[in-house]
């Protein structure tokens, strides 16, 4: 009798206390709401004046600072005369493809005077991600840090550090970008490189005209802080060193990692590390300097160096007795071990379930080409040609009618074909020293690779040698995946699948495929969609070296795409 009434009371309980936690789990969550203005602002950079795009006259952009489980209500407002769109980069965007961003893929851009409202959950998320304009080449000065905390009452897998500083890598021309890629595309020729890189919108003292305004970042001896590292570069992989201190990396891409010590960092595009690092030198001024790993032999970069000072508390900066920083030592400009020995050193944090088995095996070539010359025309690019790039030989080519993902959803055809191959329509020796010139050229469509929700994706990303080699920063919108493996060469899976780990891969959203090398990854297809994948280097997108997933609907209830905003652009 009396565990009867038990059963009764707790019976009536329990739906109480679930509906309460529910309730608490809502006051826990906030909803965030942000105006970001795109506007074009002065700013003084190596000696001149410019009239840069910016969101709300900031230089870097504002960092946004949200809890996992918070919502995100930004109403952006464009008063440039660019068309404009925004993207979070790494947001998962579960169910939620219309906030995305990339432009003609998820939304058609906001014109000039117009405006549109992105609204989405941070749903199991924690660390460093970013935001950026995903049209044309604005993001060369729209971006800024998304940094997402651990929910209350929880906290980091690590020390608490004393104090947290977002450090935005970035890549600076003179000329207006949205001209320097206008002319490239126009010629076909390869755009004009940078004139600097930058540190929280800061070039530092190694350029002209720069010294006064180099970042400081004030530290205490006996500390440990976190630096959340972006790379927001437009086109250059960047290594990353602090004099005297060494790193302990805890996160990469928003995704806690097993700490591991390094003097220096590798970074893609779109690529985010959080580094612990304790003050433990004497009192003095330190460098963090950024510049480029370039591992496309023969092909132009930038090779200037990128300074920002780790300054203790010493009173050693006054004007006028400036102590001269200590620099750092950087790896040689094409060092790719030190790039392929610092993504060796990141794993996962824990043991973790990779999703399996495998429904869809997938090996996307990626990688550069050259289109032969229109008829009557003339073409910029090496011998009378026009710079190309493409995944599986298609070069992807961005609608201009609908956006794809619109295009899905009302059933619009004629915007994109479903066909995209699942493995290279020809295969041949990727990493040859001579790859046929037969092979060189791409073909230009708007294809998606078509996915069941729910099916279980392995991708072995296989770079070529076509025209010239270089690691390519991959990042899927919508998806973090494990990577299983990387190495150089061909990939082989009779003897490249035994390298694979399945204990404890990283996960993220954009990997560094080796040069002449390949990168296998995993992720279970579980965010109904049209997600763009890519190569960050922007150089490469403008090219081509694209496509998209469109993932379907699965049957349950929170299976399936929302449905759009009713602000949603029309092109
Ligand atoms: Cu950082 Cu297509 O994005």
């Amino acid at each position: 009798m009396e565990s009867c009434s038990h059963i009764a009371v707790a019976s009536l309980l329990l739906p109480l206390l679930l509906g309460l936690s529910l309730l608490f789990r809502q006051i826990d969550a906030e909803v965030q709401y942000h105006d970001f203005v795109v506007q074009a602002t002065p700013v003084k950079r190596l000696c001149k004046a410019h009239n840069i795009i910016t969101v709300n006259g900031q230089f870097p952009g504002p960092t946004i600072e949200v809890k996992n489980g918070d919502t995100l209500v930004i109403n952006v407002v464009n008063r440039a005369r660019y068309n404009v769109t925004l993207h979070w980069h790494g947001v998962r965007q579960m169910r939620t493809a219309w906030a995305d961003g990339p432009e003609f893929v998820t939304q058609c851009p906001i014109r000039p005077g117009g405006s549109y409202t992105y609204r989405f959950t941070i749903e199991g998320q924690e660390g460093t991600l970013w935001w950026h304009a995903h049209s044309s080449w604005l993001r060369a000065t729209v971006y800024g840090a998304l940094i997402i905390h651990p929910k209350e009452n929880s906290s980091y897998p690590f020390t608490e550090p004393k104090r947290e500083v977002p450090v935005i890598l970035g890549e600076w021309w003179d000329r207006n970008p949205i001209d320097v890629v206008r002319e490239a595309t126009r010629t076909g020729a390869a755009p004009n490189i940078s004139d600097a890189f930058t540190i929280n919108g800061q070039p530092g003292d190694l350029y002209n005209c720069s010294n006064k305004d180099t970042t400081v970042i004030p530290v205490k001896a006996g500390e440990t802080n976190l630096l959340r590292f972006i790379n927001a570069a437009l086109n250059t992989e960047l290594f990353v060193a602090i004099a005297n201190h060494k790193m302990t990396v805890v996160s990469a891409d928003a995704s806690y990692t097993k700490p591991f010590t390094t003097s220096v960092l590798m970074l893609g595009p779109g690529q985010t590390t959080d580094v612990l690092v304790t003050m433990d030198q004497p009192a003095s001024r330190y460098y963090i300097a950024a510049r480029a790993y370039a591992s496309a032999q023969g092909v132009a970069f930038d090779n200037t160096t990128t300074t920002a000072i780790l300054e203790y508390d010493c009173g050693c900066s006054e004007p006028g007795q400036g102590i001269p920083p200590v620099f750092p030592a950087l790896p040689a400009y094409n060092d790719t071990g030190a790039a392929s020995a610092f993504s060796a050193g990141l794993r996962s944090l824990s043991t973790v379930d990779i999703p399996g088995p495998v429904d869809e095996n997938l090996f996307f070539t990626v990688g550069l080409g050259l289109f032969n010359c229109p008829p009557g025309k003339t073409c910029g690019g090496p011998n009378n040609t026009r710079m190309a790039a493409s995944i599986n030989n298609a070069s992807f080519v961005l609608p201009d009618t609908y956006s794809i993902l619109q295009a899905h959803y009302q059933r619009v055809p004629g915007v994109f074909t479903t066909d995209f191959p699942a493995v290279p329509p020809v295969q041949f020796d990727y990493t040859a020293q001579n790859v046929s010139r037969s092979l060189w050229q791409p073909v230009a469509a708007t294809k998606v690779y078509k996915l069941k929700y729910g099916s279980v994706v392995q991708l072995v990303l296989q770079g070529t040698n076509i025209f010239a080699a270089e690691n390519h920063p991959i990042h899927i919108h919508g998806y973090d995946f494990y990577i299983l493996a990387e190495g150089f060469g061909n990939f082989n899976a009779a003897k490249d699948n035994a390298k694979f780990n399945l204990v404890d891969p990283p996960m993220r959203n954009t990997v560094g495929v080796p040069v002449s090398g390949w990168a296998v990854i995993r992720f279970a297809a579980d965010n109904p969609g049209v997600w763009l994948m890519h190569c960050h280097l922007d150089v490469h997108i403008t090219w081509g070296l694209a496509m998209a997933f469109l993932v379907e609907d699965g049957v349950g209830e929170l299976q399936s795409l929302e449905e759009p905003p009713v602000d949603l652009p029309v092109c």
